[in-house]
C-alpha cells in the first residue's frame, strides 16, 4: 500500500471534525493543540505507510505504559523534560535573569512531605550495607554572593541499588529524602549513602521503546535538589557524580557540566564523625546560587502532579485509604 491521502480535502475536513472545530463547547486551546498533534500523526501514518499491525501494536504499548504508570519515566528518555528546561532557560535569558546554578530536570520520582531538619539531616532510615557513607554539604548564596540563611533545600536520591523509596516498597517511606533549612550562613549538611546509577526497569514498556531506538535507559549516580527562598528564583536541579560510566551518557539528558561534582574520599572526617559517621566518608560539596526575582510564580516550583501532594495519597501511605 502506498496511498497518499493526507492532503485531500476529505482528510483535512475530517481532522477539523475530530478536533471539535464545529462544536461550541470545550476548550479552544485544547482543540487547536489536539488538531495539530492529530494532523502530525495522521501525516506520519501516510508518509511512512504505517500498517494496521504497527498502529495497533503502538496502541497496545501505550496501554502498557499507562498501566505501569510509566509515561513519567519515558518522558525524560524522549527528551521532553530537557526540552522544557531549554525553554525555561531561553525565557530566563530573554528576561535577563542570568547567573545562578543551572536548572535540570526534576524527574518522575520526587515525593512531597519529606521530614524537615535545620542545618543538618541524616537521610538514611534504612541500612544499606553495600553503600558508602556520603557527607554532602554546601552553601546557598544569591548571585551577588550573599549567603541565604533559612533557604529550603529538598534533597532526594536512590540507594546503592538504584531504588527510590516510596516507589521501591522495600524501603521506608522517606528513606533518602529530606528537607533541610539552611543555617545562619546559608549552609546545609547531610549524612547519607552514595547513590548508584539508576536504570529503567528491564523489559518494561519504557525499556522496550528505548531498545527500539537502539538506546539504553541508564542514568549516572545523581542527587536531586529543590532549593528556594523568598525573593529568589526557585531552583530544580541535580548533581551528577563524576566518574560514573553514564555521567556524560544520561538517558534522561540531565547532565550539565556545571553540575558534575567529584566525590572525595576522606578517611577521618571530623565534622561527619561528629554527626554520626562511623568510618571513612565520601565528601560531596555542592554550593548553590539563586537568582533574584520578585515574581511569586518564579519563587515556587511549577505545579505538576507529584506523589504525596494530595490528601488521598497521604492516607494511602498510612493505610487508611477508603477509595
Ligand atoms: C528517571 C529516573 C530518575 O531517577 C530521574 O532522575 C529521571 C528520570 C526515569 O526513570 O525516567
Ligand atoms: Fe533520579
Amino acid at each position: 500500500m502506498n496511498v497518499k491521502i493526507f492532503d485531500t480535502p476529505e482528510v483535512q475536513d475530517f481532522l477539523k471534525t475530530v478536533a471539535g472545530f464545529d462544536q461550541k463547547g470545550g476548550s479552544e486551546r485544547g482543540k487547536k493543540i489536539t488538531h495539530r498533534i492529530l494532523s502530525d500523526l495522521y501525516r506520519t501514518i501516510d508518509d511512512f505507510d504505517i500498517t494496521a499491525e504497527e498502529y495497533w501494536s503502538a496502541v497496545s504499548l501505550l496501554n502498557a505504559l499507562g498501566q505501569a504508570s510509566q509515561f513519567g519515566l519515558l518522558s525524560p528518555g524522549l527528551g521532553f523534560d530537557h526540552y522544557m528546561d531549554m525553554r525555561m532557560d531561553a525565557a530566563d535569558q530573554e528576561a535577563k535573569r542570568t547567573g545562578g546554578t543551572p536548572r535540570t530536570i526534576e524527574g518522575p520520582l520526587y515525593v512531597a512531605g519529606a521530614p524537615e531538619f535545620e542545618s543538618f539531616a541524616r537521610m538514611d532510615d534504612d541500612p544499606d550495607l553495600d553503600g558508602e557513607t556520603m557527607w554532602l554539604h554546601g552553601q546557598v548564596r544569591d548571585t551577588t554572593g550573599n549567603p541565604v540563611p533559612g533557604a529550603k533545600i529538598e534533597i532526594w536520591h536512590c540507594n546503592s541499588k538504584g531504588g527510590y523509596s516510596f516507589f521501591d516498597k522495600s524501603q521506608s517511606p522517606y528513606n533518602l529524602r529530606r528537607t533541610i533549612i539552611a543555617d545562619a550562613e546559608g549552609r546545609y549538611h547531610a549524612l547519607s549513602v552514595i547513590p548508584s546509577g539508576y536504570g529503567v526497569p528491564e523489559g518494561a514498556p519504557t525499556d522496550q521503546i528505548l531498545k527500539m531506538l537502539g538506546r539504553h535507559g541508564e542514568r549516572p549516580a545523581h542527587i536531586h535538589y529543590f532549593v528556594s527562598a523568598p525573593g529568589l528564583q526557585h531552583l530544580t536541579t541535580q548533581i551528577n557524580l563524576a566518574g560514573d560510566k553514564y555521567t556524560y551518557d544520561d538517558f534522561a539528558f540531565a547532565t550539565r557540566e556545571e553540575l558534575v561534582v567529584e566525590g572525595k574520599r576522606v578517611e577521618e572526617h571530623v565534622e561527619a564523625k561528629q554527626h554520626g559517621a562511623d568510618g571513612p566518608v565520601t565528601e560531596v560539596v555542592f554550593d548553590i546560587e539563586l537568582s533574584p526575582t520578585e515574581k511569586d510564580e518564579l519563587q515556587n516550583r511549577h505545579k505538576r502532579p507529584r506523589a504525596m501532594e494530595s490528601e488521598s495519597q497521604e492516607s494511602q501511605l498510612a493505610g487508611t485509604a477508603t477509595v
